[in-house]
């Protein structure tokens, strides 16, 4: 697919910046991890983009997520890797919350991206970035989406892509990452197995490391869905932001993107209460929030849940994410996996939305928010469904059968 190329395109990249110890590192080659072992952040002139786009520009520009090209590092737009990654709605649960009394929860459905889910975001930009450095072979650790994600977007882009995931990854994500052409290799393990084969294949393979927050652009194309709800919101920020954190790109992606339009004058001061939601079978998050720290402290072990998305013993951004948390006086929230099969299914019924797992979670940690006092049923919420609910097994059904050569007992159906 063609990206949209408009009269505005500008790189308004300055620099890149260690996360923790501030060091600048420069626009113009591929990196990784800051000499600190810390993930970068991408800064801008955001006077100069400023200049060069408006609200008013943004609203004529087609529906996708390269609208927000000046807010990216993209640095020739001819070369972008698109797949049609479009804008994904807010679809208001109107029934499911409504008998809670909750008026305005809103899900932002990501899982109508390219391969099924928010992880397109990110490698978009990755890919697209490194296809503008030269790389000719990428490997990503994954919990199965991010995987499934990399290898399309190295397909479209050319490029040769090896995927590791955990032996017990949903099938259908397997298959995807395999059908898209990528060397699948499952692993007797979790996703930080996965990552430590990827870091320490890299000197023998010579490929780039597309691992969360291992290179500073899956981050910058998360940024999209803050920038993108900000506008869809009319620029006025939710109450309440739930999102299931594994790896954290997203969380600290949308805060960085509702910083940079403050600081732009695109927003104000407003922000919402961002919400990190884990499981109690693998919540490192949850429980540095609860010991009040600022990082995690231990990976957690043992791993017990099946919700792929948050299965993340000790994510590399820890620091970044609790930062978010305390900044927006937010909190680490979670659900049982049980509680989210039960959300999942009650808004399917209700609501017609089919949520994923983790978006599911998300919505069984606000309910239980709500029933502690913790969140106000006024609040407007918004909860990410990160992926589309059919790519994960649905509870199997007995349904009813019927012989189509016999008369047919309506009234008994
Ligand atoms: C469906 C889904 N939700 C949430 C997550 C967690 O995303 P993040 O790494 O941005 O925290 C993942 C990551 O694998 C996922 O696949």
């Amino acid at each position: 697919m063609v990206a949209d190329t408009g009269p505005h395109d500008t790189c308004h990249t300055t620099h890149l910046e260690c996360s923790e110890t501030g060091e600048h590192y420069p626009a113009d080659r591929l990196h990784g991890l800051s000499r600190a072992g810390k993930p970068l952040l991408v800064r801008y002139d955001l006077d100069g983009i400023g200049r060069a786009v408006s609200k008013e520009t943004m609203a004529g520009r087609p529906p996708d997520m390269w609208r927000w090209r000046e807010f990216l590092p993209v640095q020739n737009v001819e070369g972008i890797v698109s797949l049609g990654e479009a804008v994904t709605p807010l679809v208001r649960l109107a029934h499911s919350a409504g008998q809670l009394g909750a008026r305005d929860v809103i899900v932002k459905d990501e899982g109508r991206l390219p391969t099924g889910s928010f992880k397109a975001r990110g490698m978009a930009l990755a890919v697209t970035m490194a296809k503008h450095f030269g790389v000719r072979r990428i490997a990503a650790p994954t919990a199965g989406n991010a995987g499934a994600a990399a290898a399309a977007y190295a397909a479209a882009a050319g490029m040769e892509a090896f995927v590791f995931t955990p032996e017990d990854t949903p099938e259908a994500t397997v298959r995807e990452i395999a059908f898209h052409g990528a060397r699948l290799f499952r692993v007797n393990g979790l996703i930080n197995q996965c990552a430590r084969i990827v870091r320490e294949g890299t000197p023998t393979m010579g490929w780039h490391d597309l691992s969360t927050l291992e290179e500073p652009y899956r981050i910058e194309g998360k940024k999209t869905m803050g920038l993108e709800l900000a506008e869809q919101l009319g620029w006025q920020l939710p109450d309440l932001i739930y999102y299931p954190t594994g790896g954290g790109t997203g969380f600290i992606g949308m805060w960085k993107a509702f910083e940079e339009l403050e600081a732009m004058g695109w927003i104000g001061a407003a922000r919402p209460r961002m919400v990190a939601v884990q499981s109690p079978g693998c919540g490192p998050i949850v429980r540095a929030f609860e010991a009040g720290l600022d990082h995690v402290a231990k990976p957690w072990a043992p791993v017990e849940t099946g919700i792929h998305g948050v299965r993340v013993p000790k994510p590399l951004g820890d620091r970044l994410i609790m930062r978010v948390i305390y900044e927006s006086n937010g909190f680490a929230s979670d659900a049982s996996d049980e509680a989210a099969a039960q959300a999942r299914a009650e808004i399917a019924r209700d609501d017609g939305v089919h949520l994923c797992p983790e978006g599911a979670l998300c919505y069984a940690a606000w309910k239980e928010d709500l029933a502690r006092g913790r969140v106000d049923r006024d609040e407007r919420v918004v909860i990410f469904n990160t992926a589309n609910g059919l790519k994960s097994p649905m509870p199997a059904t007995t349904g009813a059968v019927l012989d189509c050569a016999g008369p047919i007992d309506y009234a008994g159906l």
